[in-house]
């Protein structure tokens, strides 16, 4: 694992969209794995900036989504499916065909679960995995005690991600659908790339526990620390309570890999 940390929310999500930028250019049929949320928002506005200006070119990535509420249509602006519309595939001129999110309303979920997982596999595997983190620790919805080697399934929210994610709901945390379908911490963990981007004083305390202690289902972007190539893009305000910073500061300098992203 390694941390970078940028100077505000702006710089962090700019050098994730330059990460993704890069990986894009270098195959442009790369499998993308999506996640939604606030701090998403503006990675993606980089990247339709990028699209615009830079002729970076979507049309033959493939992506997947990391989640979707159960019960929410596609169409709902509430929905996963929406927000991913609004945010980037409408502005990338990605074409729909090639992007797949979990299906919230599939009648029987476990076999459209086993499908996403095929599908994933058939499309060769997620080259570049991007990630946010909730205040409870998940990535995607995988929330305190998923195993870390599940697979794509229902899970029931926590009261503290229903409370986090409210202000798409009217602010009523009562009006947040209890389950949804999230791809697995094993399925994140098969990716060839991870790349978790946390904004903000109130990921603060999670992301140091995620990054620098013990790996734990209760926090399940820990399970981050088993990967052989996960990058974590953090802002100041993020990076407050980790312990390394000098030393992640110092690796981030010195490291070759990150010369052009300096
Ligand atoms: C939701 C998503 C997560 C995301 C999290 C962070 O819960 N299911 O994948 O990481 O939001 O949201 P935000 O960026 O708004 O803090």
């Amino acid at each position: 694992m390694e941390v970078i940390i940028q100077r505000d929310a702006d710089a962090a999500s700019l050098l994730a969209a330059r990460v993704i930028e890069s990986e894009l250019r270098a195959n442009p049929r790369l499998v993308l794995g999506l996640a939604t949320g606030r701090t998403m928002e503006r990675v993606y506005a980089h990247l339709t900036r990028m699209h615009r200006e830079e002729k970076l070119n979507f049309a033959r990535c493939r992506t997947f989504n990391l989640d979707e509420y159960i019960g929410i249509s596609p169409d709902d602006p509430r929905s996963y499916h929406f927000f991913m519309r609004r945010h980037l595939f409408n502005r990338v001129s990605i074409p729909a065909r090639n992007t797949r999110l979990p299906d919230g309303t599939a009648r029987d979920l476990p076999s459209a679960a086993r499908r996403y997982e095929k599908l994933i596999r058939r499309a060769g595997g997620i080259d570049l995995q991007l990630l946010g983190i909730g205040r409870a620790g998940h990535i995607g919805f995988n929330e305190p005690l998923s195993a870390l080697m599940s697979r794509t399934r229902e899970k029931a929210l926590t009261p503290m991600t229903q409370r986090q994610n409210a202000p798409m709901f009217g602010g009523d945390p009562r009006r947040v659908p209890a389950r949804a379908i999230t791809v697995g911490v094993g399925t994140i963990l098969e990716s060839r790339r991870c790349l978790l981007v946390a904004t903000g004083a109130e990921k603060a305390a999670i992301l140091a526990k995620a990054v620098e202690g013990p790996i734990t289902s209760m926090i399940t972007a820990s399970a981050l620390q088993l990967h052989p190539r996960c990058t974590v893009i953090v802002d100041e305000a993020a990076a407050k309570k980790l312990k390394g910073k000098t030393y992640y500061r110092w690796l981030f300098e010195n490291e070759p890999d990150w010369a052009a992203f300096r």
